[in-house]
């Protein structure tokens, strides 16, 4: 419980202060967590734990420390009542399929544990610093200076769903990642990935180009 109280004392302070009962919420999501054996696959106290790709790969799933830097609320609730795969391959695997198979939440108990991991955030993430855009250099770095497109799936031109599989699908990215969090992972991946199952691009691009394709990719939106 302590333990608890420490690693998301930060993000409750704030929610504590917007909304009277979401202490009481984020404490009653905490408990969910634990009792759905959540935390079977995923830890929820930073800092990163991974020192060793021997540690990457003891992992039964994503760790969740940062949930509440690094997803939108609504996409959160709604995905953990219906989860869709997100990484078109299963979880560290470079070769089979993603099984589909993540544990479903009902609703109350997913707008609790909602609130538990919104609470986990990371300082390392500055607030307001991308707006998503349509970004033509963006797109030119994501699509042909920079390899990002060989690994992610998005939807291109004609809507056509391209790229490749090994990375998480980003395909409406804008809806599910927090703008600001893609820039701070681009800029400082170690903090929230140390053992890199991506190519690490700071020194490659310049930090005006990587904001550019993080709000290029933070404006992957549903296609009307
Ligand atoms: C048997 C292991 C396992 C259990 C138990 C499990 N998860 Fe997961 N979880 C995964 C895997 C693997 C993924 C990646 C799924 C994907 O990419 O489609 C994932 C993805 C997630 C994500 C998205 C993370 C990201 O970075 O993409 C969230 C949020 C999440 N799980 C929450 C939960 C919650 C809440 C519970 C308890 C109800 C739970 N998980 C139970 C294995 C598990
Ligand atoms: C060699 C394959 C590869 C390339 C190239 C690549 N990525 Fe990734 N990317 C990954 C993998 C694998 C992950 C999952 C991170 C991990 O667990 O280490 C990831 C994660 C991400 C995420 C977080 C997605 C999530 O849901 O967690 C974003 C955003 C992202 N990459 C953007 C980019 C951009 C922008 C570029 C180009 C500048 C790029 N990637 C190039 C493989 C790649």
């Amino acid at each position: 419980m302590m333990k608890y109280i420490t690693a998301a004392s930060a993000g409750f302070v704030l929610l504590a202060v917007s909304s009277g009962s979401a202490w009481a919420d984020a404490a009653a999501g905490k408990g969910a967590f634990d009792a759905k054996g959540c935390g079977e696959c995923h830890y929820t106290d930073g800092p990163a734990k991974e020192k060793t790709i021997e540690d990457q790969l003891a992992k039964k799933g994503p760790e969740l420390w940062y949930a509440g830097s690094k997803f939108q609320k609504d996409w959160l609730s709604a995905w953990l009542i219906d989860p869709k795969p997100i990484r078109p391959l299963k979880f560290n695997s470079l070769t089979e399929d993603n099984p589909a198979d993540h544990p479903k939440l009902a609703g109350d108990e997913a707008a609790s544990v909602t609130d538990f991991l919104m609470s986990l955030t990371s300082d390392a993430v500055e607030a307001g610093k991308v707006k998503p855009k349509k970004n033509p250099k963006g797109r030119q770095i994501f699509t042909k200076k920079m390899p990002c497109s060989g690994c992610h799936q998005y939807v291109g031109r004609k809507k056509k769903l391209t790229g490749g599989r090994s990375g998480p699908s980003l395909v409406e990215a804008g809806v599910r990642l927090n703008p600001d969090w893609i820039l701070a992972y681009m800029l400082k991946p170690e903090v929230f990935k140390p053992v890199k199952m991506m190519p690490v691009f700071t020194g490659l691009l310049s930090d005006k180009d990587m904001l550019n394709v993080s709000r290029y990719v933070a404006n992957f939106k549903p296609k009307k």
